[in-house]
This record gives structure tokens, C-alpha cells and sequence, in this order.
């Protein structure tokens, strides 16, 4: 298969209340991970790199990675670049083979972030690519990005629907609470901010930092109508942790990589399965 865009995904997800699962990887393993989860849900799929993690795997192999993935995959596939700053490095992943990417402007203000977002959509729109922006900013550390509590500022719900009209994007990020990374305390999101954002575009609405954020909370905002929930330290957790218990475990005279990395695939693909089936995506493939 080809790989799909979020105007391939996002729409019917919002229109039959379920979200698409957004995962972060940083490597082949993890990348095979999402997907093979996703397999085992029969659910759509979107992978995620940062700027940081293309720069670690390298942005021609990031795309030659997931196009493989998906060559072979019996559901689809969204190559996805998370939070880029970097507007040059947004156009060289575009034409490099992203089929999606986020332009994060949500450092500028207002009139800034939307003369920049749009002139990345209008740059995407040539490539079959689609543009998801950040309006507010969502707290928390997310690769070499970091928005400390007193920065982070919730969306102001009277600004969406200029914004999404005039920039042209597929998906907007919004902030109503969610942090990047593992909460420090009990994360209270604002429901009736998100509501009243939803009454008043039909743009799809993205959740970051799903990490941590209780499944009821998730699913409160799916009925409501989001439609993506983006999650990546919970992986890089598994990743990390899977690897330093087989350290632990394999005798000291084992050597093959693939017993320590076959491992990260399975412990990948089973929080993928169980997020895509609590984000009521199972089956939707
Ligand atoms: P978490 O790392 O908190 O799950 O957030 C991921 C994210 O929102 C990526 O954009």
C-alpha cells in the first residue's frame, strides 16, 4: 500500500467518533512495533518522526523505512512529521516522501503562526501531503522542544475558526491541559475549552501528549469528536525498559542484536493494539 494522509484518516474518524492512533519512533524496531500493533487491531495507523528522530535515523531512511512498513502492511499508513520548527526541514521531508507533516508555529503569535502555517500547507498541497499546525501551546518537553508550565497556554476557542480558514490545514493541535511526556501531577484536562472548540470548526482536533492521560479521559474526548491522539513516551518507556531487562536476563555470551530487539517489537505492538482498541479504532482499517 501506498502511504495514506491524514485527509485519508482524520474525516471518518471524526464522523464515527473514533480516533486515529499517532505513534513516535525513533528507529526500525519501534517502527515495525506501531505497525505490527496496528496490524493486530485492524487499525489505521499513523507513524510518527520528530525532526530529532529524522535527523538520528536520517530523513531519506526514515521515508525508506515506513515505505517498506507499508508496502507490506494489510492496514494503512501515515508517515507523519511530529512538531517541526524548521521550515526547510519541513520542505525537504515533503519532498523527501512524508505524507503528512506538523509545522509547529505555536511559539509565534497569532498573524505569525498563521502566515507561516499556511505557506507550509500551500508548499504541502503540491505533494499530496497534509499539514497538521498548533494553535496554543501544549506544555511539557516533546524531542528538543520544551515549553515550560508558566509558556504553555491553552487555546483560546474564538481563534480557531480564523485559523483554520485561512491556513488550510488537514488537523489542528489544540491545548486544554495535556502535557508532553510523563505528568508530574494528575493531568486535568478542560473539557468544556475542547467542546467549545469542537462546536466551531470541523477541522479534526488532535490530542498531544497522550502519555499519561487516563484511557476515560481519552475516550471522553473522542466522543466529543477528536480524532487523533498522538503518544510516544509511553513507547520509548517500553523501548528502553524491554532492552534493560534483557541486559539483565541473556547470558553474559549472548551476542545476536535480534534477541534483544526482537523483544522491543512485541512490547511496541502491544500498547499500540491496546491504545488503537480503547481509541475505538479496531476493526476500521
Ligand atoms: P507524549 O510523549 O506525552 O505521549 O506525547 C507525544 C506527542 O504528543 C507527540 O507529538
Amino acid at each position: 500500500m501506498e502511504l495514506v494522509t491524514l485527509r485519508d484518516l482524520l474525516p471518518r474518524a471524526k464522523r464515527e467518533h473514533y480516533a486515529v492512533g499517532a505513534f513516535n519512533f525513533n528507529g526500525y524496531e519501534d517502527a515495525v512495533g506501531i505497525q505490527m500493533g496496528a496490524e493486530q487491531a485492524a487499525a489505521p495507523v499513523i507513524l510518527m518522526a520528530s525532526q530529532g528522530a529524522c535527523q538520528y535515523i536520517g530523513l531519506y531512511e526514515t521515508v525508506g523505512i515506513v515505505k517498506g512498513i507499508a508496502k507490506h502492511s494489510k492496514v494503512p499508513v501515515c508517515l507523519h512529521l511530529d512538531h517541526a520548527t524548521d521550515y526547510d526541514f519541513i520542505k525537504e521531508a515533503i519532498k523527501a516522501g512524508f505524507s503528512s507533516v506538523m509545522v509547529d508555529a505555536s511559539a509565534r503569535e497569532y498573524e505569525t503562526n498563521i502566515r507561516e502555517s499556511k505557506a507550509i500547507a500551500d508548499f504541502a498541497r503540491n505533494y499530496n501531503c497534509s499539514v497538521e499546525a498548533e494553535l496554543g501551546k501544549v506544555g511539557g518537553k516533546e524531542d528538543n522542544i520544551v515549553v515550560e508550565d508558566r509558556t504553555a497556554a491553552f487555546t483560546v476557542p474564538s481563534d480557531v475558526p480564523r485559523y483554520v480558514e485561512e491556513t488550510g490545514i488537514d488537523a489542528l493541535a489544540v491545548a486544554f491541559g495535556s502535557v508532553h511526556g510523563f505528568y508530574k501531577s494528575e493531568p486535568k484536562l478542560d473539557f468544556d475549552r475542547l467542546d467549545a472548540i469542537l462546536k466551531l470548526t470541523d477541522c479534526p482536533i488532535v490530542l498531544h501528549g497522550g502519555t499519561g492521560i487516563p484511557i476515560a479521559d481519552i475516550q471522553k474526548c473522542i466522543d466529543m469528536g477528536l480524532a487523533k491522539v498522538n503518544v510516544g513516551t509511553e513507547l520509548k518507556a517500553a523501548f528502553s525498559g524491554t532492552l534493560r531487562k534483557l541486559c539483565a536476563e541473556l547470558p553474559a555470551g549472548e551476542f545476536d542484536p535480534r534477541k534483544f530487539l526482537k523483544p522491543v517489537k512485541g512490547a511496541v505492538a502491544a500498547i499500540v493494539k491496546e491504545k488503537l482498541e480503547a481509541f475505538g479504532a479496531a476493526g476500521k482499517a
